[in-house]
């Protein structure tokens, strides 16, 4: 059975936690390979609605193992609080599995965050402030501190004296933040240590042992594929690797390129991005806001589910897109949100950016360029009626249909999956996927 990883393919909120919990039902495991509480993942269910930044989305299905891989960031609290609460709202987490090898957030990643944004001052790239980015620096600094390490009193100790001096100094000297004390900081991480324990496991060994046994493994990813460290907005981009390309997906939990099957990107019909950064057809009218708004009564607006800012808006980008379909080698599209479209009079997709009476089909990696171009676009004629309640494409409006194939030929890459709405039924399947 396939190994199927589910990336988003924008900067993020496409929503994949909504198209993982549908991809989820033949899945034996679904795996978070990427980033940390910096995302949120907004599902809703027979259960209710859910708001997830750690566990996986595959939760809610009773007899599905869910894995956080050694590519994911750890914020034990907040992780905690997250199992704490799908406890009282009666789901069972006792099918987590969290890596000892994955890195783990501590107090001084997130005053560095913090202080380091403020320091940077214009140039702030708009981080969720949870420590996500310092922790990764540490990471590959060879400074952090992994969940294993909370296992055991002595390896904790060990660990935090070994960087907390360190780390003070940085704080206090360079940013003039407040230093941590490190027996306070070593006693509340060798708590929740022990509080994590029995999720604590081999999370690579439970991904490939599913795999062997010929079962089929989801792997989920957060964030947008624009915001990839390697591939993305650079330097507004986020510290991880959320894309599929090379060191992504399967770094993230361990598994090697080659048991890869499929990878599906998630687009909104449209574009978002929330925190600093080019974007080439943001919008400041009033169908940025109508777009925003649209379902804000029953919490579908466009703001952040971490950090609950609004949402920058924009027509989709298929310049953008199309390389994001291209260096992730997406095999199939899950288009979100085309329900939010429907009554615009017409409805604009970007080709290409001109540069200086140039047409550029790719995306420019300066940033400089990037905040320059114009976008061209293509107009095509909005629908009235609403495809809220539509379940198959055919009876979608027919200009919906002609917006459809004309992103399918745009990005080349079909588009299997449409989401019409968030709740798990509010979806048009073109072709099952798996
Ligand atoms: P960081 O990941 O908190 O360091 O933030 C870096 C950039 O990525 C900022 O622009 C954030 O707004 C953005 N970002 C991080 N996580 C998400 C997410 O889950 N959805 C959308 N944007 C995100
Ligand atoms: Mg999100």
């Amino acid at each position: 059975m396939p190994i199927v990883v589910v990336v988003g393919g924008q900067w993020g909120d496409e929503g994949k936690g909504r198209i993982v919990d549908l991809l989820a039902r033949k899945a034996r495991v679904v795996a978070r390979y990427s980033a940390g509480n910096n995302a949120g993942h907004t599902i809703v269910n027979e259960q209710g609605e859910f708001k997830l930044h750690l566990v996986p989305a595959g939760i809610f299905y009773p007899e599905k193992t869910c894995v956080i891989g050694n590519g994911v960031a750890i914020d034990p609290e907040v992780l905690l609080g997250e199992i704490e609460t799908l406890e009282q709202r009666g789901i069972d987490t006792t099918r987590l599995v969290v890596s000892d090898r994955a890195q783990v957030i501590m107090p001084w990643h997130k005053s560095l965050d913090l202080l380091d944004e403020t320091m940077r001052g214009a140039a702030a790239i708009g981080t969720t402030g949870k420590g996500v980015g310092p922790c990764f620096i540490d990471k590959v600094a060879r400074r952090g501190i992994r969940i294993a390490d909370l296992l055991r009193h002595e390896d904790l100790t060990a660990r935090v004296e070994a960087v907390l001096d360190y780390q003070n100094r940085v704080i206090s000297n360079v940013y003039g933040g407040e230093p941590i004390d490190a027996r306070e900081t070593i006693e509340k991480y060798a708590q929740f240590g022990q509080r994590l324990a029995s999720y604590v496991g081999d999370a690579q060994e439970t991904v490939l042992e599913a795999h062997r046994r010929g079962e089929y493994v989801l792997l989920e990813g957060a964030q947008g594929s624009l915001l990839d460290l390697d591939h993305g907005t650079y330097p507004y981009v986020t510290s991880s690797v959320p894309s599929s390309s090379s060191s992504g997906a399967g770094l993230g939990v361990g598994v090697g390129p080659t048991e890869i099957q499929r990878v599906v990107g998630v687009f909104k019909s449209y574009c978002t991005r929330v925190g600093n950064g080019p974007f080439p057809t943001e919008l400041f009218d009033e169908t940025a806001d109508r777009l925003r708004d649209h379902g804000k009564e029953w919490g579908r607006g466009e703001y952040g589910t971490t950090t609950g800012r609004p949402r920058r808006i924009g027509w989709l980008d298929a310049v953008a897109a199309r390389y994001s379909v291209r260096f992730n080698g997406l095999s199939a599209i899950a288009l979100t949100r085309l329900d939010v479209l429907d009554g615009l009079e017409s409805i604009k997709i970007c080709t290409g950016y001109e540069l200086d009476g140039e047409i550029l089909e790719t995306l420019p990696a300066r940033e400089s360029t990037l905040n320059r171009v114009q976008p061209v676009y293509e107009e095509l004629p909005g629908w009235t009626d609403a495809t809220s309640e539509v379940r198959n494409f055919d009876d979608l409006p027919l200009p919906a249909q002609a917006f459809i194939r004309r992103v399918e030929q745009l990005l080349e890459c079909p588009v299997d999956l449409i989401s019409v709405g968030p709740a798990r039924e509010q979806a048009i399947i073109v072709d099952p996927i798996l």
